[in-house]
């Protein structure tokens, strides 16, 4: 297994370019098995989750050539109709290609992904989607079974208990490329990966309006065209980067992003004391001392992402006073809290509400990464820290973050990879 050895307290410096939405290029690489044309998709990162759609993929039926961030999917016939366990318990994102094989096939078996480290993660609005559809879907052996004679447009309701769902609505907008009539999604999620989605849906030829709102409504009865899309930069992988800088009391700046992605965080940045200027496709991030203390509250998209609050946990450790973080979409989120602790952090949980009680200075320590954005707030901590941290498991960071040591390293960083 790998692991980051991090020698802290270097400020960060310089240009980083970041890479495409893992969040999106998943969800689109399963789209492409909506046609048989051939598909290219440019700024895909060069991520493990990547890697893992891909073998799913080619195991459905895609040829498949991945060179230089660009990906060429051709699937002039699929060959299987079913998404295996094996590939499932890697990456829950595999669960896009359920509406994809239903909407061509007309028939799909998708492993239930089970349990993950951030807490429950239900199914449940993706099967109501699929069934008011018109498809039945039984579940058997651990697999959702899901088949049709035909599909039709309908209207359907996707809110959940936390609110909206951007895979439920993902699932349920490629189904519905394959249903006769219109289908209307009310409670539809609004992150900027959703209308990633419906952008290159639109290229490829599919009536869709809507997406970015909480209703989207999809015509059946398209033709297809050959697609050349390019994926939207990644804004998680922005924020994490912007919290690199903040603190290290760096200056970056990050260059290839969309700042209109980020508004919540960057407005955090700003209240805690960073100073942020952006401009079109770049943000300039300059980290200031003393960092100051905030409540973050999460939401759905604008809300602040859940996918940023363990890069806020690291930064908030080191505030002059105190935070709390409200962690309303998956309520298990906190484990880095446990491993920031161990570097020096004071950080109790109380609920869905972390209290995070400034420290002057973190020292470094052994971690372990719990998942992907638990491991990038690890590292974060590391950067700031003295001495050196050991940050574990970073398998879970290789799922999602392209080249992320080479890229800190670019900026100063003291961080390397190495066998345990
Ligand atoms: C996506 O997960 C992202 N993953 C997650 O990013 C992200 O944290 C999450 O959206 C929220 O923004 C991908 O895009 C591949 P949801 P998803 O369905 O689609 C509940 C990362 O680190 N829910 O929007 O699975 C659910 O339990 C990852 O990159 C139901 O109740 O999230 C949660 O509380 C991790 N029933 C809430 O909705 C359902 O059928 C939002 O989840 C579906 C979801």
């Amino acid at each position: 297994m790998d692991r980051f050895v991090i020698e802290g307290g270097k400020k960060l410096s310089g240009v980083v370019e970041i890479s495409g939405a893992k969040n999106s290029a998943l969800p689109i690489i399963a789209a492409s098995l909506l046609t048989d044309k051939k598909v290219i998709l440019e700024n895909i990162p060069d991520v493990m989750d990547v890697h893992t759609m891909i073998e799913l993929m080619e195991y459905l039926g895609s040829t498949i050539k991945f060179k230089k961030n660009i990906l060429e999917i051709h699937t002039p016939k699929i060959k299987r109709v079913i998404a295996p366990y094996n590939i499932v318990r890697r990456m829950r994102a595999s669960y896009y290609v359920l509406g994809a094989l239903i909407a061509r096939e007309k028939k799909a078996m998708v492993s239930l992904p089970g349990g993950c480290a951030i807490g429950p993660r239900p199914v449940d609005l993706h099967i109501k989607g699929i069934k008011a559809l018109g498809c039945d879907v039984d579940i058997e052996q651990g697999y959702i079974n899901a088949r049709c004679k035909n599909l039709k447009g309908t209207d359907i309701n996707l809110q959940g208990p936390k609110g909206t769902s951007v895979g439920a609505t993902i699932n349920v907008m490629l189904a519905a490329t394959g249903a006769q009539g219109t289908t209307c999604i009310n409670f539809a999620a609004c992150e900027p990966e959703v209308v990633d989605v419906a952008n290159f849906l639109k290229k490829l030829g599919v009536n869709i309006r809507g997406a970015g709102t909480n209703q989207i409504i999809i015509m059946g009865n398209w033709c297809p065209n050959e697609v050349h899309y390019r994926i939207i930069p990644d804004r998680i992988e922005t924020g994490t980067f912007a919290v690199a800088s903040a603190i290290t009391s760096g200056n970056i700046t990050i260059k290839n992003c969309e700042p209109s992605h980020l508004v919540a965080v960057l407005e955090k940045l700003k209240e805690v004391g960073t100073d942020i200027q952006t401009k079109d496709g770049e943000i300039i991030v300059k980290g200031n001392k003393p960092i100051k203390p905030t409540d973050i509250f999460v939401a759905p998209y604008p809300g602040f992402p859940t996918d940023m609050q363990a890069q806020f946990m690291a930064l908030l450790s080191l505030a002059q006073g105190t935070s709390t973080i409200k962690e309303t979409i998956f309520e298990n989120r906190f484990m880095q809290a446990l491993e920031l602790a161990r570097m020096g952090a004071n950080i109790t949980l109380e609920g869905d509400t972390a209290v995070i009680k400034g420290v002057k200075q973190l020292s470094g320590a052994y971690v372990m990464a719990s998942d992907l954005r638990a491991s990038a707030c690890l590292v974060l901590a590391g950067l700031a820290a003295k001495g050196k941290t050991y940050v574990r498991r970073i398998y879970h960071l290789d799922r999602g973050y392209e080249r992320f040591e080479h890229k800190l390293r670019m900026l100063g960083a003291r961080i390397k990879r190495e066998k345990e």
